[in-house]
């Protein structure tokens, strides 16, 4: 069988959505939590597809798309098009106000309107950073390692010195995979872990 990782393609990004969705909740399925269920993906997946396609690496074994990771290059310069290129149709689309109060696609709105801004500390040595989702039956088969390799020997090749990422506390399995790969604490905030490690493997 040739093998199941490739670079993504336009008619994966339903999938990806489905994936995004179904590991949201600290890495459990988030389907029942919204009422919208594009809406976490329009954060954490879309902008990855439209404006860095190159860095994005998919798990398909004929039986549809099942894991994906997303990375950008260069933190800042994401941000920075993410503000003008990616959240203001968005805004329109979904205004402050139209989930009710503490549901979950509220708070995926209110970071559409104030999306967050990795801290400066972060972004210094480790300028990319990377998102990473299987479905469970992609779990636990080295999938997870082989993709963070791929994206880890294409940043290199971009020029990348560093990769970091954000974990929630919650989520200690994701938590013992990054440090199992090398990925060393940089900045607690909150909930959130900040990891991070060289590209070069
Ligand atoms: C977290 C996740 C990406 C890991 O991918 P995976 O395919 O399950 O992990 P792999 O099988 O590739 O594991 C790679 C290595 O890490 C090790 N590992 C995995 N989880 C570990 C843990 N919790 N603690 C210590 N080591 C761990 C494995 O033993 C393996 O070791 P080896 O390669 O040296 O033999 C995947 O389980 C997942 O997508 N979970 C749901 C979504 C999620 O939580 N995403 C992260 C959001 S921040």
């Amino acid at each position: 069988m040739s093998s199941p990782l490739r670079t993504y393609e336009p008619r994966d990004r339903g999938a990806l959505y489905e994936v995004c969705l179904r590991t949201g909740d600290s890495g459990a399925d988030a389907t029942g939590s919204f009422t919208q269920p594009a809406l976490l993906g329009e954060v954490y997946v879309g902008p990855y597809l439209a404006l860095e396609p190159e860095l994005a690496l998919v798990l398909d074994d004929g039986a549809g798309v099942g894991g994906y990771t997303l990375g950008a290059l260069d933190t800042r310069a994401f941000e920075e098009r993410c503000e003008r290129e990616w959240w203001p149709p968005l805004r329109e689309r979904h205004p402050l106000g139209a989930y009710p109060r503490g549901s979950a696609d509220a708070a995926v709105v209110e970071l559409i309107h104030r999306p967050a801004r990795a801290p400066e500390v972060v972004v210094a040595g480790h300028p990319s950073h990377l998102h990473i989702d299987l479905l469970p039956r992609w779990q636990g088969g080295g999938w997870g390692r082989r993709l963070i390799e791929g994206l880890l020997d294409r940043l290199a090749a971009a020029g990348s010195p560093g990769v970091h990422l954000g974990v929630g506390v919650r989520n200690p399995r994701a938590v013992g995979f990054y440090r199992h790969l090398g990925f060393t604490e940089l900045l607690a905030v909150g909930d959130t872990l900040f990891l991070g490690r060289s590209t070069h493997t």
